[in-house]
This record gives C-alpha cells, structure tokens and sequence, in this order.
C-alpha cells in the first residue's frame, strides 16, 4: 500500500532529496489515514500539510536553482512545472470533497499526486543535480 522511496528517485542535493523522501512519507500518512478510516478533518489536516511542505520544498528548489544560475530556460520550464503541479493538487482536493473515503481518493493520490512527484523529479528535479555535477558547483556553499 506505501509507496516506496528507491535509489533512481536521488537528484544529488541532500536538502532536496530528504525533502523528497519526506514528501513520500506525507503520502503514505494520507493513505494510511484513509486507509483506517480516520475522520474527515484529520484527513483534511493531512492534505493542507501537503500543501504547505510542497509550497516551502518549490521556493528552497526555485532558490537553489537561482543561486546556481541554473539555464534561465531551463529555470523558467521548472517553475511553470511547479505551477502545474498545483492543479494536481486541486484534484486530489476535488475529490477529497467529493470521496474522502473511498477507493476513488486512493487511486486519485496513487495515480495523480505520487504520478505526478515520480514524473517530476525523474524529469526535472534531477536535471539540478546534473547541471550542479557538470559545473562543479558546490551547494553547501549556497547553504545547501
Ligand atoms: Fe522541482
């Protein structure tokens, strides 16, 4: 039922990949609630904690990502990314209204939120830690 942290999800920036894992760990607490059948408030409780972890974890990756002087491109296609990643939040909101405790909800975080986090740092986030490899850049040094 728990969705797995594995090695092919490391981006290379400490700070960013327990942020990760944490971001994981959320996940599950919010399947586990479900999955005990907790009441609707706590589950709520759950969700609005996503939300506020995701928003902090975006600026600390958009920040880094400025310090580095990563591509402006490549900067701008990431945080349009991370714009997007905000009507999958409203789905699983959507439809947490709708079914807070139906198989309906679970497959909605399994297929869109977890889909949406594998995608993303496969995809992007770990073209960070790439482009900081490539230039040799040192990211303790930008408090990383
Ligand atoms: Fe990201």
């Amino acid at each position: 039922m728990d969705i797995k942290w594995t090695e092919d999800l490391t981006v290379g920036v400490d700070s960013i990949d327990d942020q990760h894992k944490e971001m994981i760990a959320i996940i599950n607490n919010l399947l586990q609630a479900i999955n005990r059948g907790d009441a609707r408030d706590e589950i709520e409780k759950v969700i609005a904690f996503l939300k506020k972890y995701v928003e902090a974890h975006f600026l600390m990756e958009e920040t880094l990502m400025l310090r580095i002087k990563y591509p402006k491109d490549k900067f701008l296609e990431h945080e349009r990314k991370h714009t997007q990643f905000w009507e999958t939040y409203n789905e699983l909101a959507a439809t947490f209204k709708k079914e807070h405790r139906s198989p309906i909800l679970v497959n909605t975080i399994k297929n869109v939120l977890v889909g949406w986090f594998v995608n993303h740092i496969c995809q992007t986030d770990k073209a960070i830690g790439v482009f900081i490899k490539k230039e040799g850049k040192d990211t303790k040094a930008y408090g990383y």
